[in-house]
């Protein structure tokens, strides 16, 4: 061996990751395809090909990529860990201390010292059966005098290698949420922050970084995913001097603003679990791992997803009891198993401006409380869901009245309102308590099935009234959490859903004690498509809020076929957000149907695999979810906006088994799908009987799939014979 340094290896899900315990510190020789056993010589040319060449005008040595790069190894890329000694220097030398490695645990912890200040750095790598690589970094101080150690940024940071040529990362806006962007990974950094106190509308969600034109099916792709729901950045680089004997780094971690954490001797501070994932089968093959470890959780939804009608679309602020109780019997006719009570039914929330804060039932509007619909609800065997909106607050609520300390802003002022609201401090501890006391006293009261739980503003100088107005993002960020993990703690059959101006609030930190995500306030299908089909890039279906809307969206007033907004709900948690009391009797038949095929799909839908269509044609979008035995798959075929062929031609529907024969049927529950042309042949057949093809064939050759008019999709449904 040209090394005597220990060699750890970690592999699972087909990924590995190789880390040379090197001093002064450990570096990372291989992040990607398991390469199998490696012996004793493999290992050796692996750790001396890891070492780079010193390049001109350089260190005299070369210059490594360690686990922690910073200054003192030379690095002049963003550093691992920033921070400085209060008063005193931002130079910190981390130095190997000690390890642990569970090899069944695919668990290595990696110690270092900085001596200098009494600073103890711990990064934890764990790889999972299905290769996503958590990494988790602490930083302690260990000092035993007065020191305070400001933590500027802990960034963790995996390479990527040569190949790794272009990125995917996402944006977006209200009602627009993970709008995909692409380009060229280029000499410098790729960064992209949230300073918006939660993930927000345009988090980058998922950085991938893949090989030239990586698609869904195609392509060696690495990504990462900061799971916290607070301030953060994501970031690919690239130095003119490359990364050890890669080309650019790839990373993620919260972002701090100027003393936010302070850390006294005793204190450390854990950064949000970061997770990376390879894999050799494109963007399809990042949301398998993905999809197979959230499904894995004990915490996982695992009772059927029900079909669920949220009130905010069809009467908004206007409760009416007996209106209400018209679309709850509505509801219960077509199908619906869940109804969510939206915003306006508390103290003095008769529109946006005020009430927030003040979580007791409106005595005017519900004066005999929320009974009568609760009632309502339960006698037709339904679940009874309520929104709250816990970490905001309007001045004229009685609750900002009266403790205008517990608004997180800066003490002489509390700058612009957003939606006519502020927020709440709840990392102040009367303020936690208050709140949770509120929720927990209704939850108990009504025995509330659900919460959408809502946060409709950006948190600016989120300050902390009661410590000096320092920042708060972080405190409040994991206040959050605990109120969360607490409620959950009390309730544990309450299911929560996260929901931030739609979409706002989706990432692996509010799902780790969330139960699904509302996707987006936009349900136009066109939209949707989209929005939902860049979301399971993260997420499972199971996890997405999807729901039908009305025949004409209230936020693009697109006016579409009830059959494609139907079929775009079905790939998700689906729902009905539209007004049902305004339904024609056809309609509600359709809905009906609807219901059931939702109801007799959705095991497959929600445990099966997703594959998505790599087309030519921009306007198509192909969509599927193949059972993870192979024997049965669900295609939705949408057709976004007219385009010039006159023809699909052949699709091939993907992630079927080559050796079985399957019967695809057309599920025309959804209603009528207009076509821009007379069917082909084999969908004649599937819209009758039923057109028997093998998965060799489909998958394969791929079937000529109909050209639909605009706005409109098809359902079709593959069951093994
Ligand atoms: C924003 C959410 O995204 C909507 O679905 C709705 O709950 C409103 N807030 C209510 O104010």
């Amino acid at each position: 061996m040209n090394t005597t340094n220990p060699i750890i290896t970690l592999r699972g899900g087909g990924t590995a990751l190789i880390v040379e315990l090197a001093h002064p510190r450990p570096r990372i020789i291989h992040w990607g395809a398991d390469l199998g056993d490696l012996g004793a010589s493999d290992l050796d040319a692996l750790v001396t090909s890891a070492d780079p060449s010193a390049t001109h005008n350089s260190t005299d040595e070369p210059r490594d990529l360690t686990i922690l790069p910073t200054e003192a190894d030379a690095w002049s890329g963003t550093p691992a860990i920033e921070g400085v000694v209060r008063d005193g220097s931002p130079y910190a030398r981390f130095v190997l201390a000690s390890h642990r490695f569970d090899e069944a645990a695919g668990e290595l912890d990696v110690t270092l010292r900085d001596e200098r200040n009494g600073l103890v750095a711990t990064v934890r790598y764990r790889l999972d059966r299905f290769g996503v690589l958590d990494v988790g970094t602490t930083v302690a101080n260990e000092s035993d005098g007065e020191m305070v150690y400001d933590v500027g940024a802990v960034t963790a940071l995996l390479p990527l290698p040569d190949r790794a040529t272009e990125y995917l990362d996402f944006t977006g806006k209200w009602s627009r949420e993970r709008s995909p962007q692409r380009g060229a990974i280029d000499l410098g950094t790729r960064l992209r922050e949230s300073r918006r106190g939660r993930s927000s509308l345009d988090s980058p969600y998922l950085l991938i970084a893949g090989t030239h034109g990586f698609d869904f099916r195609n392509g060696e792709v690495w990504a990462v995913h900061a799971g916290w729901s607070g301030n953060q950045r994501y970031l690919v680089e690239q130095l003119p001097e490359g990364a050890g004997v890669f080309r650019s780094i790839l990373g993620a971690g919260e972002l701090l603003l100027p003393g936010e954490v302070g850390l006294r001797p005793g204190e450390c501070y854990q950064a949000p679990e970061v997770s990376f994932i390879w894999s050799n089968a494109g963007l399809d093959g990042l949301s398998g791992a993905l999809h197979r470890k959230l499904r894995a959780r004990d915490t996982h939804p695992r009772s059927p997803r029900p079909l669920t009608l949220n009130t905010w679309e069809a009467v908004y602020f206007d409760h009416d009891l007996a209106t209400l109780e018209r679309l709850v019997d509505a509801a219960s006719r077509v199908g619906v198993e869940r109804i969510v009570l939206d915003d306006g039914w508390f103290a003095g929330r008769r529109n946006d401006t005020n009430g927030l804060g003040d979580w007791i039932v409106d005595t005017e509007v519900w004066p005999d409380g929320l009974w009568p619909l609760v009632d309502a609800v339960r006698e037709k065997g339904m679940q009874f869901g309520l929104w709250f909106e816990p970490e905001m607050v309007n001045l004229g609520s009685r609750l900002a009245q009266e403790h205008p300390d517990w608004i997180l802003a800066p003490s002489d002022g509390v700058g612009a309102a957003i939606r006519h609201q502020y927020v709440l401090n709840l990392a102040h501890p009367d303020a936690w308590e208050h709140i949770l006391g509120r929720i927990d006293a209704l939850v108990a009261e009504y025995g509330i099935d659900y919460i959408k739980w809502d946060h409709n503003r950006e948190l600016h100088e989120a300050a902390l009234r009661n410590d000096r107005d320092r920042a708060g993002v972080h405190e409040q960020t994991l206040a959050l959490y605990r109120m969360l993990d607490e409620l959950k703690r009390r309730h544990p059959a309450l299911e929560i859903e996260s929901c931030a101006s739609g979409g706002g609030r989706v990432d692996l930190g509010i799902l780790a004690r969330t139960d699904r995500v509302w996707a987006s306030d936009c349900n136009d299908p066109v939209e949707r498509q989209n929005i939902q089909r860049w979301t399971a890039q993260l997420i499972p279906l199971e996890l997405i809020g999807s729901h039908v809307g009305a025949e004409e969206s209230h936020t693009t007033h697109r006016v579409t076929a009830l059959s494609f907004r139907l079929a775009t709900a079905l790939f998700g948690h689906a729902g009905i957000e539209a007004d049902l009391t305004r339904l024609s009797r056809e309609e509600l038949d359709t809905v009906t149907a609807f219901a059931a095929l939702y109801k007799e799909l959705r095991p497959l839908l929600h445990s099966g695999d997703l594959v998505r269509g790599d087309l030519a044609d921009q306007e198509s979008v192909l969509t599927g979810v193949v059972s993870t035995d192979r024997s049965e798959a669900v295609f939705s075929w949408a057709r976004l906006g007219t385009s010039a062929p006159a023809q699909s031609g052949r699709v091939r529907l993907p992630g079927l088994d080559p050796d079985r024969g399957y019967r695809i049927r057309v599920r025309d529950e959804i209603g009528r799908t207009s076509l821009h042309e007379n069917p082909p042949a084999w969908l004649v057949q599937a819209a009758g009987d039923g057109f028997s093809v093998s998965g060799r064939v489909a998958g394969g050759a791929g079937l000529p799939l109909p050209t639909l008019d605009a706005q409109q999709a098809i359902l079709i449904h593959l069951t093994s014979h």
